[in-house]
């Protein structure tokens, strides 16, 4: 690339002021970035002014790559300096309906026309549509609409809370959830409290209490870890954030056995594999298995806007009355409009078969790559990860300068959640490009 400004610098900069700094000066950083010969002669692209800018201006909460996306559509996106590439990440398969689906920008714009947003105070003439048709989805009776991933996640812990203490009649206080080594559940307080990953703990205790944490894909230690007190599990039905990680075959199967016989709920996060992304409408689909509590999000906001929701039985969601949860954005018309738009599509367009042809091509044709570097590529449906022996960041920049984006996660895995309608002939393209910069 012609450019004479190393970005490295750029972020350089910006990591090397305090904490202070950040906050209070824009200028300080500039001063800093100008010793690292980041002037305003120097001849800085587009996205170079803008990656400065973000690194100045926002929290260093994301490590993005450096690739500044102006527009989208579909699977293809393009960076403000004119650049093409494939979106091979989709928002964590948030755009499980690619960019800027035609039908769901349409129906979000009807609905910007008539209404957005209404108190929940009130009722809206959207928001029951949307429950009746996500409770038909699921084969519950009921949901409970909420905004984004991590909410429904506290939704369900707090679901499964009283459920246990006024249901199961464990005492208030000591009611006990099984959660799972390497979990990604979200960011909140204490959704982190779950978490085993150190850098998502770090300086936020004090956590919440109530969890215990097994092995992955064990029914045997979720087993011995129930107690009289434990009143859920709670589980991603494959683990996308800590590289698309499968269970062993059975495992579902055993843990709805065990939850059921245990009298504990059974709560799957799909957040992320939900709505077609592993080739069943629910990943738990795949082994026949229907948990006590859907916990849902991402695409179910059509790639538009953040839509979540948990769905569960009355017997289950009935524990909540008037005031004891709730969000102002949640179950919002505009959401349920694009959402009722988004499940539509779904349906009529069986994307649970699409992601399965899809997906199934897309795994042989990578497990063809030749690269000694390459310890595993795995996956189901359109939910791929290929496994490094070695930090796989310099593939991810390699992928890039052959036009793909992806991102490593966990260091050495990248994940490749492509639009599950991505073209037949695009997705060809894109095996021929990832092929490529894989290859040794
Ligand atoms: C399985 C799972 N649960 C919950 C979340 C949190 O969703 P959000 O980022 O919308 O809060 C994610 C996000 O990646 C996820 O993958």
């Amino acid at each position: 690339m012609a450019y004479d400004v190393n970005i490295g610098a750029v972020h350089a900069a910006a990591r090397s002021l305090a904490p202070g700094e950040f906050a209070s000066s824009g200028a300080v950083f500039l001063r800093r970035a100008a010793k690292e010969k980041i002037t305003k002669e120097s001849r800085v692209s587009e996205s170079e002014r803008i990656i400065a800018q973000t690194e100045n201006y926002c929290a260093h909460n994301y490590a993005p790559k450096h690739v500044v996306i102006a527009t989208g559509e579909g699977a293809r996106v393009t960076d403000v300096d004119g650049r093409e590439y494939f979106d091979m990440l989709s928002a964590y398969s948030a755009l499980n309906f690619g960019h800027r689906h035609p039908e769901i920008v349409a129906a979000a714009k009807e609905q910007l026309d008539r209404v957005t947003l209404t108190s929940r105070a009130f009722y809206n003439d959207l928001t029951g549509e949307f429950c009746e048709r996500l409770a038909a989805l699921t084969g519950k009776e009921a949901v409970l609409p909420m905004n984004t991933g991590a909410e429904a996640v506290e939704t369900a812990i707090k679901t499964a809370r009283r459920w246990g203490a006024f249901v199961k009649g464990v005492p208030e206080g000591r009611q006990r959830i099984i959660c799972c080594e390497n979990n990604f559940h979200g960011r909140t307080v204490t959704v982190v409290s779950m978490s085993t990953d150190e850098s998502a703990r770090r300086g936020f205790a004090p956590f919440t209490e109530g969890f215990d944490v097994v092995r992955y894909g064990d029914a045997e230690a979720l087993e011995r870890a129930i107690t009289p007190d434990t009143v859920a599990f709670l589980f991603e039905p494959i683990q996308g954030e800590a590289g698309v990680i499968l269970p062993p075959d059975g495992y579902l199967k055993a843990v709805r056995e065990i939850c059921s016989r245990h009298g504990i709920l059974m709560l799957a996060d799909e957040v992320q594999t939900g709505f077609a992304r592993t080739g069943d409408m629910f990943a738990c689909d795949h082994e026949g298995v229907v948990p006590d509590v859907y916990i849902l999000g991402k695409a179910l906001g059509g790639g538009i806007m953040p839509v979540s929701a948990v769905a569960a039985d009355k017997d289950i969601l009935g524990v909540f009355e008037p005031g004891s949860h709730g969000s102002t954005f949640g179950g919002n018309p505009l959401a349920c409009a694009v959402a009722l738009k988004a499940m539509e599509i779904l349906v009529r367009d069986d994307y649970p078969a699409l992601a399965r042809r899809k997906g199934e091509k897309f795994l042989k044709e990578l497990s063809f790559v030749k690269n000694e570097d390459i310890l595993q590529v795995r996956g189901r449906g359109l939910m791929t990860g290929v496994e490094f022996r070695i930090p796989a960041a310099p593939y991810v920049a390699k992928l890039m300068r052959h036009g793909i984006l992806a991102k490593e996660t966990h260091e050495r895995t990248i994940r490749f959640a492509p639009p599950v309608n991505i073209p037949d002939e695009q997705l060809d393209e894109a095996i021929r490009r990832i092929k490529a910069a894989l290859s040794q």
